[in-house]
């Protein structure tokens, strides 16, 4: 038998999943490390515990699955997107990452927009947002220029951990599109956009396709991890690219909902020249010359584990969620907005914060709860309707991630959507997805979708049900309204926040 693995490197933890030729996870192992939140609004991790988690997880796959390391034929990365890492001359990181749900960067923003104009939406395809990597570049050139000084180049966080695999630096389109340095449709570094900021070609790595060999693993990296020292090592994705793929997101007319740290509601697009006007983010797909587009809830899954982390830290997520699927559709009157850490869609906003709004006497727990996940539901939905009022048809939406790991939750989707909602048998779409990238990468199949035809195999189906797409509806108005109502306040707040 032969096998590929998937590296799915996440905010939280980094997953790895031994997979077969048929498409089934046959072992998987995860290892977390620690996020750093220095001040509000900053979010860093170290890189080199990236590199120790991803070494441990793979270790641990090899000595428990039970196969032979000439066995697995290949390996391939999904990544959490645009994470600044810097490196010196010697590939060493000069600082800790500055990470996608980092909002430091607002007045870095207002500079990109200032100096570019009209050709950031031309050439990037998407506006300055707080996550994307250039402001964060542009940051740490004006707050710690000694450091800076030393930056030769910059990579993204699973580059950086396939070049300690591999020894080799490269840098995959569907990531290289959220830094804001990439001419998406022409799929090359922008020299106008380098240019307007004084950065040199060679800061940024050679550019190649996701199913693109990169190298083998180094000799003490085998070692390390069990495995063969011939496994080939493949680019990889952007976590939601590899969530795509791994949901066969890979033809016009489909549509995905993936809830992990952050939420996302993603179409595939096939024409370079599809224009959202920036509302939603617009990046290469992980499948060569294809796109997506795509809206972001910053904290979804995240708004779930704050509020249990915070308020049953003790339980586990079943028993937290069990009484969820007894309260009725709107929570009685409860609204959740999950703006945790700001906003991106549609309200791209680093000084907004989360509130319940209507709360009452009566309200148990388990209103609390399931207001939460209504809250981030109705985030995306958000993302929806802007899909929906370009006239695109979203009437069926494949669900993934921690999301759809829930019932209650995945009807909830098909309420809110109005539209069915499906489940995979394999929920884990960056792990699979990275690991469809290593299988066809492999030569196993003639092409992605291909892959897909074979290893996405759908699950259980939800309809909307009319009595709680009706309630949503009313819901969803005033939803909308609490942004505006609940901004000014937020900005009062700012000054008070640590
Ligand atoms: C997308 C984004 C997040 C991260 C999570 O633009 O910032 O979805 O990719 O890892």
């Amino acid at each position: 038998m032969s096998y590929v693995i998937g590296v799915d490197l996440g905010t939280s933890a980094v997953k790895v999943l031994l997979v077969d030729r048929e498409g089934k996870v046959r072992a998987e192992a995860s290892k977390s490390y620690p996020l750093f939140h220095e001040r509000s609004g900053w979010s860093e991790q170290r890189p080199e515990d990236w590199v120790e988690g991803t070494i441990g997880a793979l270790r641990e796959l090899t000595a428990t699955a039970g196969v032979r390391p000439e066995e697995i034929e290949g390996l391939s990365f999904s990544g959490q997107m645009h994470g600044l890492v810097l490196l010196d001359e010697a590939n060493r990181p000069v600082r800790n990452a500055i990470l996608w749900n980092d909002t430091r960067t607002t007045a870095e923003c207002r500079e990109i927009e200032r100096t570019l104009g009209d050709k950031l939406l031309g050439i990037a395809r998407n506006p300055a947002l707080e996550g994307f990597t250039l402001p964060k570049i542009l940051w740490v050139r004006k707050h710690e220029p000694d450091t800076f000084a030393k930056a030769k180049r910059f990579v993204l966080p699973k580059d950086y951990v396939r070049y300690r695999l591999t020894g080799e630096i490269r840098m995959d389109y569907s990531d290289a599109a959220g830094t804001l340095l990439l001419d998406v449709a022409n799929k090359r570094w922008s020299p106008e956009i380098l240019a307007a900021f004084g950065l040199p070609e060679s800061f940024c790595p050679p550019l190649v396709e996701s199913h693109d060999h990169v190298g083998g693993l180094l000799p003490e990296i085998a070692e390390k991890t069990g495995l063969a020292a011939g496994t080939k090592v493949f680019a990889g994705g952007a976590d939601n690219a590899c969530g795509a793929i791994g949901a066969g997101i890979l033809s016009p007319g489909l549509t995905m909902c993936s809830i992990g740290t952050s939420g996302v509601i993603l179409t595939y697009e096939q024409s370079r020249d599809t224009d959202y006007a920036g509302k939603v983010h617009f990046f290469n797909h992980g499948k060569a010359d294809a796109f997506y587009a795509m809206g972001v809830t910053l904290a979804a899954g995240y708004s779930l584990s704050w509020f249990k982390q915070t308020f049953a830290p003790n339980e586990s997520f079943a028993d937290f969620l069990r009484g969820v699927g007894d309260v009725k559709p709107g929570s009685g009157g409860l609204l959740f907005t999950p703006y945790l850490v700001g906003e991106r869609t549609p309200h791209a906003d680093s000084v907004i914060r989360a509130s319940f709004i209507g709360a009452d006497g009566s309200h148990t727990r388990d209103h609390f709860a399931r207001a939460v996940m209504e809250g981030i539901t109705f985030s995306l939905n958000e993302s929806i309707a802007i899909f929906r009022g370009t006239g695109k048809t979203i009437n069926r939406v494949i669900s993934i991630g921690g999301g759809a790991q829930n019932p209650v939750w995945l009807q909830m989707q098909a309420d809110i959507f109005d539209a069915t909602v499906v489940s995979l048998e394999n929920e884990q779409g960056p792990g699979l997805g990275a690991a469809m990238l290593a299988a066809y990468g492999c030569g196993w199949f003639d092409s992605l979708d291909a892959c897909a035809a074979k290893f996405v195999k759908h699950a259980a189906s939800y309809e909307p049900n009319p009595e709680a797409v009706e309630a949503y509806r009313g819901l969803f108005d005033i939803y909308r309204e609490v942004y505006a109502q609940t901004r000014p306040l937020n900005q009062k707040l700012a000054a008070y926040r640590g």
